[in-house]
């Protein structure tokens, strides 16, 4: 079998750092675990445009369509506020997400024990927390047409985005809502805004048929998006899995990610749909950003980037259990209490990104004896 390929984008800030850390555990995994990654590596984002002309090039686009997956650090910095929308950091991520048809994307939100003090909510609401918002990611007003800022006369302008769903898409996102909900708590929440736009009932309609059609064990709430935000901050353990489309999909991860007590430790993957020879194109990274404020310091936490890399394994390559030995690791490390600066939360001593990214592989060599 010929190995797996995996391009990987660094991306701008952080992105680097924190990426190094994965690179430098993907090759004692294939020192030790014999598992083998084709592996290339591609500018993306803001750095991309300055070197290459483009947040992504027409080559690297090509090397991600001709990957198995694409390991994804973070986009953008202040330094390209001003650049044309259609070459801004963000618009490679747009056009990833659209060109390999990245249609689902997994945002989890788990409190970890070792963590659980570290977010803002009380601690008997947030302990043991384990949500799964999947968020609708190639379609709705995001990418909807027409879009655009337009002249209507000569002191009046106005500004045009589109919501917009087709039966299709939100069944094939929604069916991976079940999916998942299946191997967990079997509960769905789909959010929407029925009550006020067209987009919403529809999108209520569809998922209420294909739940009646073929989930019709899995247990379905529908709820108002605005509603839902606020349930997630009341009591965020009454949900499972939280369906939803881009936008709202957008606004509802932040907050639970939230909730966790850092955004430094929150993966993500994107999935497409499922091709012939039963793979998919998908791609995984933080759900942080690029944080130029620390970026080049060594103290952003390479967890999320690790985890997201563990998601690519389970998720991409169906390597279970090496999926799950890096989440060990990654657990032991905060039960040991390392802590990078965002989840410092009292530790007496902060550790790099390149400490904490060594920690893990310390830690991965006890769990496997290596
Ligand atoms: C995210 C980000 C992106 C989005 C931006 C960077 C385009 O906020 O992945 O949540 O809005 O989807
Ligand atoms: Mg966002």
């Amino acid at each position: 079998m010929s190995n797996k390929k995996i391009l990987v984008l660094p991306g701008d800030g952080i992105g680097n750092e924190v990426m190094a850390e994965v690179l430098n555990i993907i090759d004692w995994l294939s020192k030790t675990r014999s598992m083998s990654f084709d592996m290339s590596e591609r500018l993306v984002g803001g750095t991309a445009y300055d070197k290459e002309g483009d947040s992504i090039s027409d080559s690297t686009m090509q090397e991600a369509l001709d990957s198995d997956a694409v390991l994804f650090g973070a986009v953008g910095g202040p330094q390209w506020d001003n650049v044309e929308r259609n070459k801004r950091p963000e618009a490679a991520l747009l056009r990833l997400r659209k060109e390999l048809d990245l249609f689902a994307n997994l945002r989890p939100a788990v409190v970890l024990d070792a963590l659980s003090e570290s977010s803002s909510l009380k601690l008997d609401l947030v302990k043991g927390l384990d949500i799964l918002i999947v968020r609708e990611l190639t379609s709705g007003v995001y990418f909807g047409q027409p879009r655009g800022i337009s002249k209507i006369s000569d002191t009046e302008s106005k500004a045009i985005d589109t919501q917009v769903y087709t039966t299709s898409e939100i069944e094939r996102v929604s069916r991976v809502a079940f999916e998942l909900a299946k191997l967990r708590r079997n509960k769905v929440s789909s959010a929407e805004k029925s009550n006020v736009m067209e987009t919403g009932l529809f999108w209520r309609n569809i998922v209420t048929d294909l739940h009646k059609n073929e989930y019709a064990s899995v247990e379905l709430e529908h709820i108002l998006a605005d509603n839902c935000a606020m349930q997630l901050v009341r009591y965020p353990k009454q949900f499972d899995v939280i369906l939803t489309d881009n936008l709202f999909g957008d606004l509802l991860s932040d907050t639970a990610a939230m909730l966790t007590g850092s955004l430094g430790m929150l993966p993500s993957a994107s999935l497409g749909p499922v091709k012939a020879n039963g793979t998919r194109a998908a791609m995984y990274e933080p759900v942080h950003g690029s944080a130029p404020d620390i970026a080049g310091q060594s103290k952003a936490n390479p967890l999320a980037m690790i985890m997201s890399f563990a998601m690519m394994l389970k998720y991409s390559f169906d390597m279970e259990e090496d999926s799950k030995l890096i989440e060990k690791a990654v657990q032991n490390v905060l039960l040991k209490g390392l802590r990078t600066a965002d989840i410092k939360d009292g530790a007496d001593k902060i550790i790099s990104t390149k400490e904490m990214g060594v920690a893990v592989i310390e830690e991965l060599k006890v769990l496997s004896g290596n």
